[in-house]
């Protein structure tokens, strides 16, 4: 079957599409010895892709993954201080698995691993502004002047937050429990937001990625994606 190289290349996991389209433009990628150009079609089961010389591996199963990251994980696949990367939690898949946007070490819940590059950069790009909605725990009463401003904006270092929704806020023994959802995906967002405003946050789970929900996975298992799941997020970039 002939398909843009750019595509080939993508779905072989080696770097998005568009980053496929700068190498093909830049010259670095040969199909069968030729050097090749932007538009150019191969088949991939029939010939040999090289980029810098070294040929792409062969195009893999698409693979969409929901984990659960637990705590103290870090989320890349290699550490070099040798800490444990969301890359050792699926190791039984056999493919390569690369995260959707990250979660901060001291963040659990929910983290999309593929190996479909082309979706990945696709939905972690800021234009997207997929939801992710997360479960706060704050030192403390978040009072409505919080609430207004966690919804409407703060001002960080790196600027003004975008309109996010605060949603089932509840007080247990001294500490406040929230739902946060937001389409930013800035780092160390949620925390800065609630340092920002005097709160320190002792606990945050990411529950939601768009329509998705963590539902009662445990930490550190991960379940495939439905089709109509992975249809559902394809169409989300469109
Ligand atoms: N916001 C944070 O502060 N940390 C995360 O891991 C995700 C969002």
């Amino acid at each position: 079957m002939q398909q843009r190289l750019q595509k080939i290349i993508a779905a072989a996991g080696y770097c998005s599409r568009r980053r496929a389209e700068e190498l093909i433009a830049a010259g670095r990628v040969r199909v069968n010895g030729q050097v090749a150009k932007l538009g150019d079609q191969a088949d991939a089961g029939n010939c040999q892709i090289l980029i810098d010389g070294k040929p792409i591996r062969a195009a893999e199963e698409p693979t969409y993954l929901l984990l659960n990251k637990p705590l103290g994980v870090v989320t890349t696949l290699n550490d070099p201080d040798g800490r444990r990367v969301v890359s050792d939690l699926v190791r039984d898949y056999t493919v390569r698995l690369f995260p959707v946007g990250r979660l901060d070490i001291n963040t659990s819940g929910l983290l999309l691993m593929t190996n479909d590059g082309d979706l990945a950069n696709r939905l972690a790009h800021p234009s997207h502004q997929v939801d992710k909605r997360y479960l706060v725990k704050i030192r403390g009463q978040l009072t409505n002047e919080s609430k207004i401003r966690l919804a409407e904006g703060v001002l960080l270092d790196d600027g003004m937050t975008a309109p996010a929704r605060v949603e089932k806020v509840r007080v247990s023994d001294g500490h406040t429990w929230f739902e946060l959802c937001i389409h930013e995906g800035r780092n160390r967002q949620v925390r800065r937001m609630c340092e920002a405003l005097g709160y320190q946050v002792s606990k945050l789970v990411r529950i939601g990625y768009a329509f998705l929900a963590l539902g009662d996975l445990a930490p550190g298992q991960a379940r495939t994606l439905t089709k109509t799941e992975v249809n559902r997020l394809k169409k989300l970039d469109k």
